[in-house]
């Protein structure tokens, strides 16, 4: 990556649009809100053409123009992939709708895309002077989080529910954080990160209280669409947490229509939820722009057991802006779409990520989603790092091996 200075002109505030500097550590708004980066398009679109990155390696810093570091040298690569989107043909034929695609997030360092986000946040951190970092996660940002902060030199610390898989926790752990597990739910763990603020001199990089973890998921957009010939897919179920993920891309299609890569076509925006924890799906049933939180989450797909989220009405925008909506899959139904897709078509789903078949599944045969449409469903994490059923029939060496019994 050479010396391009970005083309970032401020940041402003996501609900009342008050410009506050760039260059300089920002968190929230002055009314609570998430801050988003602003580029100067014009000048971002005549520096860069589509050919320009055909010439450039097969990952997310390719499209560094988009993105708000200025000095390569605070660039922190742990090998950010471009992930693969993958056709599951017999999973359509079985369930007799359009193309499935599915873009599988989990090849990502640390197995998640949270790895987009943290890469962007930690880079931007390191650039402008942050020694300490905090967050309170459900598994994948932490260890996101605590990858890339050790490999940049700067201490982290991450809080996590207490139910939270011990894979993830100690992924963390090991990846260098200071861990601490507490009995809450992440709002919860997110309140130890506020509070300790002045004490422990962190800087808070829960989900949307910085602007730049938004930056690193719009590479999921900007990513599609170029893997699709600059197009993009008629639908995109994204299981929805804090949903930063939802708005990255919604932002990425904004920009890439802005300098002229798409047209105004958008892919229709399904957050997908679980019916244990969804705060989303009510609102938007509710037609409200802003969600309540819910009461007692449960979810077997921790990631998107989020029961308040800051960028509730992005969400809820993105969503109705697009003609899309807000669906919520039981547990079992998840579940069942993991085992379907692996033992279908070959490819091993988070729960997180099953969440998104299922409701494609539901949405389906509700009519929600139709036969002519390209959708496009996001593995956000691999499957591996998840409990699996037991598993595996009994050999006893000790006996002739009774090979007829295996047909
Ligand atoms: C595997 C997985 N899927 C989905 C999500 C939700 O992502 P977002 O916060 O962008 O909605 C998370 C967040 O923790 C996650 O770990």
């Amino acid at each position: 990556m050479s010396e391009t200075p970005t083309f970032v002109t401020h940041l402003e505030c996501s609900e009342t649009g008050k410009r506050y500097e760039a260059d300089t550590l920002q968190g929230l708004s002055e009314t609570g809100k998430p801050l988003l980066v602003r580029y100067d398009l014009d000048a971002l679109g005549k520096s860069v053409s589509k050919d320009d990155l055909l010439h450039r390696a097969p990952e997310f810093w390719r499209y560094r123009e988009f993105l708000p570091i200025r000095k390569a040298e605070n660039v922190v690569r742990l090998g950010e992939v471009m992930t693969p989107i993958l056709p599951a043909p017999r999973l359509q034929a079985a369930l007799g709708g359009g193309e499935i695609l599915i873009k599988d997030e989990g090849r990502l360092p640390t197995g998640s895309f949270k790895a987009r986000g943290l890469a962007l946040a930690v880079s931007m951190a390191k650039e402008l002077g942050v020694k300490r970092m905090a967050m309170p996660t459900n598994g994948n940002a932490g260890a996101a989080m605590a990858a890339y902060c050790t490999s940049a030199g700067i201490e982290s610390y991450v809080f996590c529910p207490d139910d939270t898989p011990q894979v993830n926790v100690r992924e963390i752990a090991l990846q260098g954080a200071h861990t601490y597990l507490a009995n809450g739910y992440i709002n919860d763990c997110g309140r130890v990160v506020g509070e300790g603020k002045e004490e422990m001199g962190w800087f808070d990089t829960s989900t949307l209280k910085e602007p730049y973890r938004i930056e690193g998921k719009k590479t999921m957009g900007l990513e599609l669409a170029e893997q699709l010939g600059w197009d993009v897919p008629d639908i995109i179920f994204y299981p929805t947490g804090g949903g930063t993920g939802l708005i990255g891309m919604w932002k990425a299609f904004a920009e890439l229509e802005a300098i002229g890569w798409i047209g105004s076509k958008r892919p229709r925006m399904v957050a997908v939820q679980a019916t244990g924890c969804a705060p989303i799906v009510k609102a938007y049933d509710e037609g409200s722009r802003f969600s309540e939180p819910w009461v007692n989450a449960h979810t077997i797909a921790s990631g998107i057991r989020v029961p308040a989220a800051l960028g509730d009405f992005m969400i809820l925008d993105a969503v109705s802006e697009s003609n899309g909506f807000a669906i919520a899959v039981e547990d079992d139904e998840i579940n069942a779409a993991q085992e379907e897709c692996a033992k279908t078509d070959g490819i091993l789903l988070c729960p997180e990520g099953a969440a998104t078949l299922a409701a494609y599944k539901a949405a389906l045969k509700s009519g929600q989603v139709s036969k002519d449409e390209r959708a496009l469903l996001f593995n956000c994490a691999t499957g591996l790092k998840y409990p699996m059923p037991e598993a595996g029939g009994f050999i006893d060496l000790k006996q002739p091996i009774d090979y007829a019994a295996m047909k």
